[in-house]
């Protein structure tokens, strides 16, 4: 039989040599197990005379109780180790700015647009919307400007090839309409992508009755590029008709949301101006923000901006949208985003705002 005092002392050594928690178990089942050594020893105790057993089987047992012991203490100390290592490796560095959430914000041009839109909604408009890829008839021929009219020669248009009108004709009701106006242009081609948003004029009467006191938002295109002008801008139209308007509210309308869009107190002025779908016809002109107008290069030293088209909705716009020009009138008017935006936020190149340089865009927010 072995010497439980050598066995002992061989598995203490062993014990704590052992750096693993692995190799630990791999001692507890060497020696402690169901056929590890101390097992062994027990299972020997048959051979020895009766009276010597009980004190051996003392022996064998308190050394098991120390192995397991040290096989314990051993498995926490290598626990608090590698613990204790895991967390040296993880450091957190505590003085380090927290990571901050990168909070996206509104565009220039859509601060823009909600600043017009809260406030004409506060002036009882509502909003309306219409398709950017418009049909000719809409877009020039409800609006009194037909096919051979000197006034299409003001939009570059952006015309779109047949394959993808014909599609675009198949599926609405605004292939009906367009039926009327027919292939104005004389080319076959009849869907244009909208060069104003007057067009929403037409679909906001075709689709009610009067009163209407509407703006609309949205993107307008134009085949121009240069240092004031992208083939793709931004227009509110506003339309309001009704029994009884005039001129004089017009002016009233303008003068007041002018004022307020830029929390100044301008001079706006009205000059005579031509677009077929409102007679009479203006455009509007207000005091240099940018030197109170004084004379400077913004306002080509003339002290105004012209910063936008209205009129009197022409009496034929009406009437082709199923309106009674007898009995309805009313102004419409359009404005450039882009333009009021600039003149709001000192911005002297329109490019900017397409760029999507963070570094100009961050500014607004
Ligand atoms: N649609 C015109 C343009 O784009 C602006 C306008 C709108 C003028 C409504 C009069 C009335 O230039």
């Amino acid at each position: 039989m072995t010497d439980t005092s050598t066995l002992l002392e061989t598995a203490l050594q062993a014990i704590e040599a052992s750096s693993e928690e692995r190799a630990l178990e791999q001692l507890r089942v060497d020696y402690l197990g169901k056929k590890g050594q101390l097992t062994d020893l027990l299972k020997g105790l048959g051979k020895l005379p009766a009276e010597q057993r009980p004190a051996a089987g003392e022996t064998i047992n308190e050394t098991k109780r120390k192995i397991q012991a040290a096989i314990e203490t051993r498995r926490q100390l290598l626990v608090e180790q590698s613990l204790a290592a895991q967390l040296a490796a993880e450091t957190v560095d505590v003085s380090l700015p927290g990571r901050r959430q990168a909070a996206g914000g509104l565009h220039p041009v859509s601060r823009t647009v909600e600043r017009i839109r809260s406030l004409f909604q506060s002036a009882g408009y509502s909003v309306a919307e219409g398709p950017e890829i418009e049909d000719d008839y809409h877009n020039f021929e409800a609006l009194n400007i037909p096919g051979h009219h000197p006034a299409r020669a003001m939009h570059d248009t952006f015309y779109i090839a047949d394959a993808i009108s014909a599609a675009g004709a198949a599926d609405t009701s605004v292939a009906g309409a367009s039926g009327s106006g027919g292939s104005a242009v004389g080319n076959g081609m009849s869907w244009v992508l909208r060069t104003h948003t007057s067009p929403v004029q037409v679909r906001v009467m075709e689709q009610g009755q009067p009163p209407f006191r509407m703006i609309c938002p949205g993107r307008v295109y134009r085949c121009d590029s240069d240092l004031t002008h992208t083939p793709m801008f931004h227009q509110v139209e506003g339309l309001l008709i009704d029994e009884e308007v005039s001129f004089a509210d017009l002016k009233g309308t303008l003068e007041e949301f002018l004022r307020a869009f830029f929390e100044a107190d301008l001079a706006v002025r009205f000059r005579p101006s031509y677009f077929p779908f409102t007679e009479p016809s203006a455009e509007v002109d207000m005091s240099c923000v940018m030197c109170s107008g004084k004379g400077c290069r913004v306002c080509k030293h003339t002290g105004w901006l012209e910063v936008l088209g209205c009129g009197m909705v022409h009496p034929k716009v009406l009437e082709s949208s199923g309106i009674d020009s007898k009995r309805y009138r009313g102004f419409a008017f359009g404005m450039g985003v882009e333009r009021l935006a600039m003149l709001r936020y000192g911005v002297n190149d329109l490019r900017l705002f397409f760029e999507n340089d963070l570094k100009f865009l961050r500014q607004f927010n």
